[in-house]
């Protein structure tokens, strides 16, 4: 595929990102509820979820109606352009319910499976990354132009800051909490932001040295993962494989390897 159209790709994710952001942003109800639970009752979801996935689809269908889509909040559709859109509508919905600032829409575009496009938009940090395959990353903000991304200079492990993120359902998230609890005396200190889209990009811009989280859906780290390998971080799953619900770790090229053995010394995609 040419580099025009993954461009052609890039610039409509961009639009759909900055318009969801803006209506998130702008849009939000001050009694804003929660509307249903899903995997168990803390995973929430709001009005303002499905209606930025709704803008998103329907931006895109009306460029590009033979796409398909993988949406969080139901999208899901084969296509028959070979390009499938991969999208979190609004990741971090308990930080957007109670106000907190840190959450994003996530949009990556595949071809063919692979996934050649990558777009967060942080409306409330004034950012939004983008890569394209074998392009770089970038982030361009409101209080500058864009600028390349690039992650931070390896670091040993016991010097590294490290996100995280835990699981809606509550066997999972206890045996992450004990995870945390052997991982913390290893590393400079652990965080845990609340959107793994937001972290991936860290990881990308130099904010953190690493991130890992298991339970992840492809909504969740598609854009961010494209993003943390174009600004040369390292980012995979359970050894020699990608990203999945297993596990998704991310690093600089020091942190990453140190970190994804402990994990799985720690058996950290069991439950
Ligand atoms: C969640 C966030 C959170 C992570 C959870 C995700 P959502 O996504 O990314 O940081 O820890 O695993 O489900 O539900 O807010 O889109
Ligand atoms: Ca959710
Ligand atoms: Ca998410
Ligand atoms: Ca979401």
């Amino acid at each position: 595929m040419t580099d025009a159209h993954h461009l052609d790709l890039l610039r409509l994710a961009q639009e759909a990102a900055r318009r969801a952001g803006e209506r998130l942003r702008d849009g939000r109800p001050a009694d804003l509820a929660v509307a249903a639970t899903k995997s168990s009752p803390i995973d929430v979801v709001t009005e303002m979820d499905i209606a930025a996935e709704k803008l998103i689809t329907d931006l895109i269908s009306e460029h590009r109606p033979d796409d398909g889509f993988l949406g969080e909040e139901g999208a899901s559709s084969e296509g028959s352009s070979g390009v499938r859109w991969v999208i979190d509508p609004l990741d971090g919905t308990v930080n957007y319910l109670y106000g907190l600032p840190t959450w994003a829409v996530s949009i990556a575009a595949e071809q063919d499976g692979e996934t050649v496009v990558g777009v967060v938009a942080a409306p409330m940090r004034g950012e939004t990354y983008h890569a394209v395959l074998g392009g770089g990353a970038w982030a361009t903000g409101a209080w500058e132009g864009e600028r390349r991304l690039a992650c931070r200079p390896s670091a040993p492990l016991d010097q590294a800051l490290v996100s995280t993120g835990f699981n809606y359902v509550t066997e999972v998230r206890t045996h992450q909490a004990e995870i945390a609890r052997e991982l913390i005396p290893l590393v400079r200190d652990i965080r845990r932001g609340g959107s793994a889209a937001i972290d991936l990009c860290d990881v990308a811009a130099g904010r953190l040295d690493g991130y890992y989280e298991r339970g992840l859906n492809a909504w969740d780290y598609a854009a961010g993962d494209l993003i943390a390998r174009e600004a040369g971080a390292l980012t995979g799953g359970r050894p020699s494989e990608r990203p999945s619900r297993d596990l998704t770790v991310a690093g600089t090229p020091g942190v990453f390897e140190p970190l994804q053995r402990l994990l799985e010394d720690f058996g950290a995609w069991h439950d």
